[in-house]
């Protein structure tokens, strides 16, 4: 069970089903207690009424018994017909054993009958009950037997017994209907229990997705919707919130402080520059002297490189790296990336290319921006080829999209790599390993990225070890928004 709601609908069920079941199962229980009881019941106030009747006869007649032609005892005719309206069956037997009367209903076997006149009690010893089974595969009875006195001196005990079936009956009905009610209680839970869930567990799904959707630094202004309610999912979005204004809070400390730092950079760097630049034309230097202010002038320009990176991703996390768009020909940019890239490739050995189309493509973009996205793919591009390779670039337009394309032969990134190229700070191992021939801090794709989606485009790479690499530079024509 993979959410909460499937687990409340199965623990909701289970328990609906076992008190159901507990309730089914001490209800048929009551039920059949009473229904033997209701038997009980019956055939005691037949048997009363049994006596009564003949105690009634006899004081007003005299003797109840008769004798046939072969001397042997029976009832007279007339409170035999009486007694037959008994519905149950009633044996009653004189004092010394003889059988006097017998219903006729209930159809049953001389054994039987014997079996069931030993039950009824000895002389003076009152009354008897119980449940017997007649013997061979007879019915299963219940039975209560008592003295008949103040009917003659010839009357021994009466006997009413019933068939249990008769309580049975009256308890399977019961059963049945039980048997239909649990799986239709059953069934209603789950449907119930299910929407119940679902209800209470909605505003869940939706924090999840709202959360979802803050998916990094920048949307961290977000916030949930909380409900009026205080209830637990209200007190969840409350603090969920709490969470974000200090995660967004922090997240500001971190960008002011990147941003403060590399502006305070800035100027010492500068002045640096011009120190070490002003240094290399004083004339009568030594030759290592010179080489030192190379090496310094170039670690400088580095240095300043970096800060200027770190200092546009600060600001553009801040959101105060304004686009200064204007419509402009994307052919003219290349072509002056072209001319930066030529001196860079042709140090490297390298081969440059330009394909443009014959048409001008007039796109309103922030052109600085541009040009650092396309300096920047450029430069990765002939940094990464090795020597004899060559460098393309490609413009083209589409049904409202201008494609840049800059394709190397070089050394390709590993797929692995590819999800990493556009992190900060990120460089492959082999780029790593050799900073001295390709020296770089790993910013360059990242500042690319945040172009690119500034202007509401999109950038892609595809590469193969060895091979080269192509990266995509999609633009829309139009400024959204
Ligand atoms: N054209 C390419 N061919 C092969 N690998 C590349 C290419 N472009 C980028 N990479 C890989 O992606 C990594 C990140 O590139 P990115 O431009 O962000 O950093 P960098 O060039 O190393 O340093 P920076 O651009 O900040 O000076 C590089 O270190 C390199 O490993
Ligand atoms: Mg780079």
């Amino acid at each position: 069970m993979q959410t909460i709601r499937g687990r409340l609908t199965v623990w909701y069920s289970a328990a609906l089903v076992l008190t159901l079941a507990a309730f089914a199962m001490v209800l048929y229980v009551a039920r059949r207690r009473a229904s033997y009881d209701d038997l009980d019941q019956r055939i005691r106030s037949e048997a009363e009424l049994t006596a009564a009747i003949l105690g009634e006869s006899y004081r007003a007649r005299g003797a109840l018994v008769t004798y046939d032609s072969t001397g042997k005892p029976a009832l007279v005719a007339d409170i035999k017909a009486v007694l037959e309206a008994v519905p149950d069956y009633l044996l009653i037997t004189a004092q010394d054993g003889e059988i006097l009367y017998s219903s006729s209903s209930a159809s049953l076997t001389y054994q039987q009958v014997v079996q069931l006149r030993k039950l009824t009690p000895p002389p003076l010893s009152g009354r008897t009950a119980g449940t017997v089974r007649l013997e061979p595969d007879g019915p299963e009875l219940r039975y209560v037997a008592h003295i008949v006195s103040g009917a003659g001196p010839r009357f021994g005990s009466l006997l009413v017994a019933a068939d249990v079936r008769t309580a049975e009956l009256a308890v399977a009905q019961l059963l049945s209907t039980l048997l239909l009610i649990v799986p239709i209680g059953l069934i209603a839970a789950i449907l119930v229990g299910s929407w119940i869930a679902r209800r209470a567990l909605e505003p869940v799904d939706r924090i999840i997705s709202e959360v979802r959707e803050i998916t990094d630094g920048r949307s961290l202004h977000r916030r949930l919707a909380e409900p009026m309610v205080k209830d637990e999912l209200g007190r969840l979005a409350e603090t969920l919130n709490q969470m974000m204004t200090r995660l967004e809070r922090s997240f500001a400390a971190l960008r002011r402080f990147t941003a403060d730092a590399s502006h305070e950079l800035k100027t010492p760097l500068t002045v640096l520059r011009s120190g070490v630049e002003r240094a290399i034309t004083t004339p009568g230097l030594s030759q290592d002297t010179l080489a030192t202010l190379e090496e310094t002038l170039q670690e400088i320009k580095r240095m300043t490189e970096l800060v200027e990176a770190l200092l546009t991703l600060a600001r553009a996390d801040e959101g105060i790296a304004p686009l200064h768009r204007e419509p402009v020909d994307l052919r003219a940019i290349l072509e002056e990336a072209r001319e930066t890239g030529d001196l860079l490739a042709e140090q490297a050995g390298v081969q440059m290319e330009l394909a443009t189309p014959p048409e001008p493509v007039i796109v309103p973009v922030d052109a600085s921006r541009i040009r650092q996205l396309i300096l920047n793919l450029v430069t990765n591009a002939v940094k990464y080829t090795p020597s004899g390779g060559s460098v393309r670039m490609q413009l083209g337009q589409s049904d409202g999209r201008v494609t840049l394309t800059v394709a190397d032969t070089g050394i390709g990134i590993a797929a692995g790599d590819l999800p990493h190229i556009f992190d900060r700070f990120w460089r492959a191992d082999s780029a790593r390993t050799r900073t001295g021939e390709r020296p770089g801090a790993g910013l360059g794709l990242a500042i690319c990225k945040w172009i690119a989606e500034a202007h509401g485009g999109t950038i892609e790479v595809q590469s193969r070890p060895g091979r080269g690499t192509t990266f995509t530079v999609t633009l829309p024509k139009e400024a959204a928004g």
